[in-house]
């Protein structure tokens, strides 16, 4: 459905007085509605074209409402399906649900609540359609080399990355571990006019102090216990390209001022060389721990910090921009699918709900890891689902109870039951968070499940 043009709405009803009702609220409100009164001819407009929603009836005559709708689907998936019933059946409602149904109403239909229903309906299906949409042009305005991400914080970074990648600017880069770090350094040289020459990555903190120095800068055979060979560093290395430090945070005061002085001077010496080197390397420097609050503590020298922050970019953490995750998963899914030769059909609204209300503490690298392990160990033939998720984010994602919609005159009993049902379902079945999210004690929980057949 285009946003511009009228939503088609298939209306299906034997009562013609209620079908003009509907009719006529609806299409005072921009919708364009045909209505037929049997399922024989609802099939065949069906057939004829496509439809962005369907209200019917669920025993109409000659058909019945549920093999409707899965015709329905089955010429769009997308499409907002309304049951009607002439009495509240929760059985048959919730049933409806589970098979895709959109919205379930008990007649006397309340009509401005069936219109709210369906526009929230079909602004749900825009969404999954513009997330279609998306994964179709993963294009330049949304990801940048293997970043993914939509939200507006990654494209400020994509903008900023486009900008300063051809110059040959020192960069600093900022963000706690996993959010991408490395991913942004590839990305800007990959970007700028040396993309043809190396890019060399030195991570400061995984080796010893004095590796790092002739890591770095190299060294001749003899200058200090262990240099049996000439060393060439990864200054060298990087000559005419770009030269990535991860962590920069953990160079030692002395490392600092050599640094400052390549950076200035783009000149060195090999460790017990007296031939000073002169290289062309562009520096791009990452940390997770935060350089300005070190330089105030005199942990980090002022004048490196300044001299590496020509351009800042700081990486924001996952659980800020959570709208990034659905995309990554889908994206990790896929990947992790042809990683292990695996095939999986995508993962469940529910699931990734759940996923994006956990924390991040690793950000996507514990995404990227999480969904890999669930992929690995998911049963094929269907999609991941809420119980693929390992249970510690399972439990710790704090389920937000969605809009339960209760008839009304419904009995207490009745209301209890397709709240815990529905709390149940949100919670991914697991009863204990159920419990709590309820405020009920797990004994009663379990009673009343047995008590209404609650699955
Ligand atoms: N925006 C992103 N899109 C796709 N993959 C990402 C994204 N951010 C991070 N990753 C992946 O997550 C993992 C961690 O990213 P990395 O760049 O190493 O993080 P950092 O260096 O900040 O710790 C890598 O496997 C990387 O490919
Ligand atoms: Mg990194």
């Amino acid at each position: 459905m285009s946003t511009d043009s009228q939503a088609a709405v298939l209306l299906v009803d034997r009562d013609p007085g209620l079908a003009r009702d509907i009719m006529g609220f609806l299409e005072a409100r921009g919708y364009e509605v045909e209505w037929v009164d049997d399922g024989e001819k609802a099939y065949n407009r069906l057939d004829s074209r496509v439809f962005d929603a369907l209200i019917t009836e669920l025993n109409i005559h000659r058909v019945n409402g549920m093999r409707l709708m899965a015709v329905a689907k089955d010429r769009n998936p997308e499409i907002c399906v309304v049951l009607i019933t002439e009495y509240p059946d929760i059985e048959l409602a919730i049933e409806a649900m589970r098979q895709g149904a959109y919205d379930f109403q008990t007649k006397p239909l309340n009509l401005a609540k069936l219109e709210a229903v369906i526009q929230r309906g079909l602004g749900h299906q825009r969404l999954v359609l513009e997330q279609f949409e998306l994964k179709r042009r993963l294009d330049e305005q949304y990801s940048l080399g293997k970043l993914v991400g939509k939200s507006r914080q990654m494209v400020r970074v994509y903008d900023d990355v486009r900008q300063i990648a051809p110059t040959r600017a020192t960069v600093l880069i900022q963000g706690e571990t996993g959010v991408g770090k490395d991913l942004i350094a590839q990305a800007i040289h990959n970007n700028s006019p040396r993309r043809d020459a190396p890019f060399v990555k030195l991570n400061c903190a995984s080796i010893s102090e004095s590796l790092v120095e002739s890591e770095l800068f190299g060294h001749v055979a003899g200058a200090f216990t262990g240099a049996t060979q000439t060393r060439v560093g990864r200054f060298e290395l990087a000559d005419k390209g770009t030269l990535f430090l991860d962590e920069a945070g953990e160079l030692s005061p002395a490392l600092q001022a050599k640094l400052l002085r390549v950076l200035e001077h783009q000149q060195f010496e090999r460790l017990g060389d007296s031939k000073t080197k002169t290289v062309d390397v562009r520096l791009i420097a990452a940390t997770n721990r935060p350089l300005e609050a070190m330089v105030e503590a005199g942990q980090f020298r002022n004048d490196l910090y300044y001299r590496l922050r020509v351009v800042l970019i700081n990486v924001p953490s996952l659980r800020t921009r959570r709208e990034d995750i659905p995309l990554l998963v889908d994206h990790f899914v896929r990947e992790a699918c042809a990683a292990n030769d695996r095939s999986i059909d995508g993962i469940t609204r529910n699931a990734v709900d759940m996923l994006m209300r956990y924390d991040w503490p690793g950000n996507v690298r514990e995404l990227k890891n999480i969904i890999e392990g669930m992929v690995i160990m998911a049963r094929g033939g269907r999609p991941l689902d809420v119980h693929d998720v390992p249970e510690h984010i399972r439990r710790v994602s704090t389920p937000q109870v969605g809009e339960i919609r209760i008839p009304a005159g419904a009995r207490m009993s009745e209301v209890e039951r397709i709240v815990i049902g529905e709390t149940m379902k949100v919670c991914g079945y697991n009863k204990e968070a159920c419990a709590t999210t309820l405020g009920i004690g797990l004994r009663t929980l379990y009673r009343k499940i047995k008590e209404y057949d609650i699955r």
